[in-house]
C-alpha cells in the first residue's frame, strides 16, 4: 500500500514536471537544444553578423537539421556592438529564455561581456569571432571556445611579414578598444624582435571613421608603412580614405585581414594590391572549401568570407561535442574533451584548439586582385595563441 502510494505522488510529480515545462532529465535529451545567437545585426559590423549566422545554419541544414541526434531551435539578440548594453543582453539569453549555448560574437567588448556570464553560469560559449585575448587568456575557462582566432594572432602573422620585407619605421591606426589595441601589440611583438620600430600608434574611438586628421599626420611622418585593423564598414571608408588622400601610392599599407573581408566589393579598385594576413583566403581550392563555397552560393546567394567560415565552425564544433556525450549537454567535461582531442575539417583548413580553446592554425599571406583575397603563401605555420593568464 505504502510503495503504490509513493509510486503514484511520483506519477503525479512527474506530470506536474511536465506540465510547468520541467522535462524529467531522461526526456531533456529529445527535446530541442536552445542556441542564444548574440550578434550584431545593425551598425559597421552588421554584415558580419549575418554572415557568421548563415555559415552556423548551414552546418546544421547539412547534418538534417539536428546535431548530437537532437534539433536545434535559435533565439536571437541584436547586441549592436555595444558593450554597454551587452551585460543586460547575455543576462536575457541565460536567465530569461534559459538557452544551452550561447553563439557569439563579433565585438571584442561584447564578448568580454558574453564571457564573464558564461564563465559565472557554466553556460556552454563559442565564439565565432571576437579576438579579445583575455576570452582564451585571463578569463579562459573549460565551458569556453573560440572557432575564430584571438586579436594578437593575424597581427603577430603580419608583425613578421613587414619585417622580412625590410621595412623599419612603421605608424599603426585602429579603433581605440580591445581589438584594435590588441592587433596592434600582436603586430609590435614580432615586429620589433626583428629590430623594427613603431614610430607612431594613432587610434580614434570605435565605430568613428572620421579618418582625415589622422592620414594627414601619417602624411607628414612618411613612414616606411601602415599597419591597421579595422573591419566592416569601418574597414571599407578607410580603405577609400587611405587612397583619396594619395597615402597609398607611397607608404604600403598591410592590415590584418580583416580590413579586406567580406568588404572588396565596396572597396573596388582603392583596395587592389593590399596585403593582409588571415586564417582564410580565397581561391583555396581545397575539396573542403570548394564544397562550402558552392553551399553556400547556393543556399544565401552571397559570397562567403572568413565570418561565414567561422559560424560553420562554430556548428561544426558544438556538432562534435553534442556527438561525443549523445546529445546530452550535462555531460560537460566529456564534451570539452572531445572539443580538445578534435581536428576540425575547417574551409580554412584543418585546425585544432589550443589548450586554452583558441584555434591553432595557418595564417595566410594575401593579395587583393580581381575582387578577391587570393593566398600567395603562409605567413604563419600552425601559429598558436600564447594564451597568457589562462590557467584551466
Ligand atoms: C573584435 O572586436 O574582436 C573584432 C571585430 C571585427 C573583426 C575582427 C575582430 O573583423
Amino acid at each position: 500500500m505504502k510503495t503504490r502510494r509513493l509510486h503514484l505522488k511520483l506519477l503525479a510529480t512527474a506530470a506536474a514536471m511536465s506540465l510547468a515545462g520541467l522535462a524529467a532529465p531522461a526526456l531533456a535529451q529529445g527535446a530541442k537544444v536552445k542556441v542564444g545567437l548574440m550578434l550584431p545585426y545593425t551598425g559597421t559590423f552588421a554584415a558580419l553578423g549575418t554572415a557568421i549566422e548563415n555559415g552556423f545554419r548551414l552546418h546544421i541544414a547539412e547534418q538534417g537539421g539536428k546535431l548530437g541526434g537532437r534539433e536545434i531551435e535559435f533565439v536571437k539578440v541584436d547586441d549592436e556592438s555595444d558593450p554597454a548594453k551587452a551585460t543586460d543582453n547575455v543576462n536575457k539569453l541565460v536567465k530569461r529564455d534559459n538557452v544551452d549555448v550561447l553563439v557569439g560574437t563579433v565585438h571584442s567588448g561584447v564578448a568580454m561581456a558574453m564571457a564573464r556570464v558564461a564563465k559565472e553560469s557554466g553556460t556552454l560559449l563559442i565564439v565565432p569571432n571576437a579576438g579579445a585575448g583575455a576570452v582564451t587568456g585571463a578569463m579562459c575557462s573549460a565551458n569556453i571556445f573560440r572557432s575564430s582566432f584571438s586579436n594578437w594572432q593575424p597581427g603577430y602573422a603580419m608583425g613578421e611579414v613587414v619585417a622580412k620585407k625590410g621595412h623599419k619605421k612603421v605608424v599603426t591606426i585602429t579603433w581605440k578598444y580591445a581589438a584594435g589595441d590588441e592587433s596592434v601589440a600582436g603586430f609590435k611583438e614580432a615586429f620589433s624582435k626583428s629590430g623594427g620600430q613603431i614610430v607612431k600608434e594613432l587610434s580614434l574611438p570605435f565605430p568613428n571613421v572620421e579618418f582625415q586628421a589622422l592620414l594627414t599626420e601619417i602624411a607628414s611622418i612618411k613612414p616606411d608603412a601602415v599597419y591597421t585593423f579595422f573591419a566592416g564598414g569601418g574597414a571599407v571608408k578607410f580603405v577609400k580614405d587611405y587612397a583619396a588622400a594619395g597615402l597609398k601610392k607611397n607608404i604600403p599599407l598591410y592590415g590584418a585581414g580583416f580590413l579586406t573581408d567580406g568588404t572588396l566589393e565596396a572597396q573596388g579598385a582603392d583596395a587592389d594590391g593590399l596585403l593582409t594576413t588571415l586564417h582564410y583566403a580565397d581561391g583555396l581550392n581545397t575539396p573542403k572549401d570548394n564544397a562550402f563555397r558552392l553551399a553556400y552560393v547556393k543556399a544565401y546567394k552571397l559570397q562567403p568570407d572568413v565570418y561565414a567560415v567561422q559560424g560553420y565552425d562554430a556548428a561544426q564544433m558544438l556538432g562534435i561535442g553534442l556527438n561525443a556525450v549523445k546529445g546530452d549537454l550535462t555531460k560537460k567535461a566529456a564534451f570539452a574533451e572531445a572539443l580538445r582531442k578534435a581536428k576540425i575539417d575547417s574551409p580554412r583548413g584543418p585546425f585544432t584548439l589550443g589548450k586554452n580553446h583558441d584555434p591553432v592554425q595557418d595564417f595566410y599571406l594575401r593579395q587583393v586582385g580581381a575582387k578577391e583575397n587570393k593566398s600567395i603563401g603562409i605567413a604563419s605555420k600552425s601559429l598558436a595563441d600564447p594564451g597568457r593568464g589562462c590557467k584551466m
